[in-house]
């Protein structure tokens, strides 16, 4: 059952290539430079009507959210808030007559994210999910669902769910932006040939297994780990932290880097690895000064970047090189590192990787 692989964790992340793949067939319309969401539920029109997103989501999936905000704020301009779950439900949210809950969850079934879900309709607001899990209570009980269709998902820690999570996402904003008119079908073509290609520089990325491992092996007796990202890549360290957190026990966090110098610069020594994402964009070399002010104070840099110039190459301790993307789609690519670095360091560590300690993998009590 697990292929072949070692444990479920790594069967799913090798099987991403073919879970974004899926998560995009049959719901591209190239002629018309749109997207067709088969049972989002909601009209052309409805969907013109919306004034405020929230999306609420648990875990991973929040993470997950966190990079949808900055995709439906760029492509369809309404504003997005992003909540956890459990924080939502118990602050009488203000939500009502055109506003959208967007519901994360993989396996449709998370307590507090079904009680959110409730909490949004109850109060007149409307609810689409994304969810892994056909026909799981929060897919039914929404008003349109968007199936991400990973296939099942054993690891506890979640992988293909998030990244078919991201292109769900993706999707979404693609469609909101074409109803309503802020975004181009020119435009809109171009950013799906950019999703079609994924899938292969998804593989691309996979061929660093080996490279990481020798990475984790490194880096595997730190206490504690700090994850840095600006932008869109700052949810991916969030991430990257959590994974390593739930497979491995070690200690780590994800902060956005341009918040270092306001209090984690103090941690900084020899013994605290920084993972620090830096793709080429916006902010590649006020990110690529993060690095040199983490090195001067005697810490370790693993970089995670595309096209790495001298500078970047000078700053670190390892390197971790990327295919390229656009910038939207980044984050698809920069989480194959993530899961990676948790997996080997949790397998050298020789923890229970499928099944993590106090861990369930669908948690459905408060
Ligand atoms: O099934 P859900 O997506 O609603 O689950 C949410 C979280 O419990 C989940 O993402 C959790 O954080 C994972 N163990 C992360 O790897």
């Amino acid at each position: 059952e697990k292929g072949g692989y070692r444990h479920f964790m790594l069967k799913e992340i090798y099987e991403q290539p073919r879970a974004v793949a899926d998560t995009i067939a049959g719901r591209l319309k190239d002629d018309e430079g749109d997207v067709y969401l088969e049972d989002l539920g909601l009209e052309a029109e409805e969907l013109g009507r919306i004034r405020r997103i929230f999306i609420i989501a648990c875990g991973t999936s929040w993470h997950a959210g966190l990079v949808g905000k900055f995709y439906i704020e760029k492509l369809a301009r309404v504003p997005v808030e992003v909540d956890i779950a459990s924080e939502f439900r118990y602050r009488d949210p203000i939500i009502g007559e055109g506003d959208l809950a967007v519901l994360i969850s993989q396996s449709g079934e998370t307590a507090d994210t079904l009680a959110a879900l409730r909490e949004a309709r109850a109060k007149g607001g409307k609810a689409v999910s994304i969810c892994n899990v056909v026909d799981s209570s929060i897919a039914r009980e929404s008003d349109g669902v968007i199936y991400t269709h990973a296939g099942p998902e054993i690891g506890v820690a979640s992988t293909k769910a998030f990244t078919t999570q991201l292109v769900a996402l993706y999707l979404l904003a693609l469609r909101l932006g074409r109803v309503r008119g802020t975004l181009s079908a020119e435009d809109c073509r171009r950013q799906v040939a950019e999703l079609l290609s994924l899938p292969r520089k998804i593989e691309t990325a996979l061929e660093l297994d080996s490279a990481i491992e020798e990475i984790a092996r490194t880096f595997v007796s730190a206490r504690d780990f700090l994850y840095l990202g600006r932008g869109n890549q700052y949810p991916i360290a969030l991430e990257g932290a959590l994974k390593l957190k739930e497979i491995s026990y070690i200690h780590a966090e994800g902060y956005p880097a341009g918040e270092m110098k306001h209090g984690p610069i103090a941690l900084i020594d020899e013994n605290l690895p920084v993972v620090v994402l830096a793709p080429r964009n916006e902010t590649y070399e006020k990110v690529v000064s993060n690095m040199e002010e983490v090195r001067a104070r005697g810490g370790r840099v693993i970089a995670v970047a595309t096209r790495a110039d001298e500078s970047l190459r000078r700053s670190c301790d390892a390197l971790v090189e990327l295919p390229e993307t656009t910038d939207d789609l980044m984050p698809v690519l920069t989480s194959i590192p993530m899961q990676l670095i948790a997996y080997h360091v949790a397998v050298l560590k020789g923890t229970d990787v499928d099944q993590p300690r106090n861990l369930a993998k669908s948690v459905t009590v408060e």
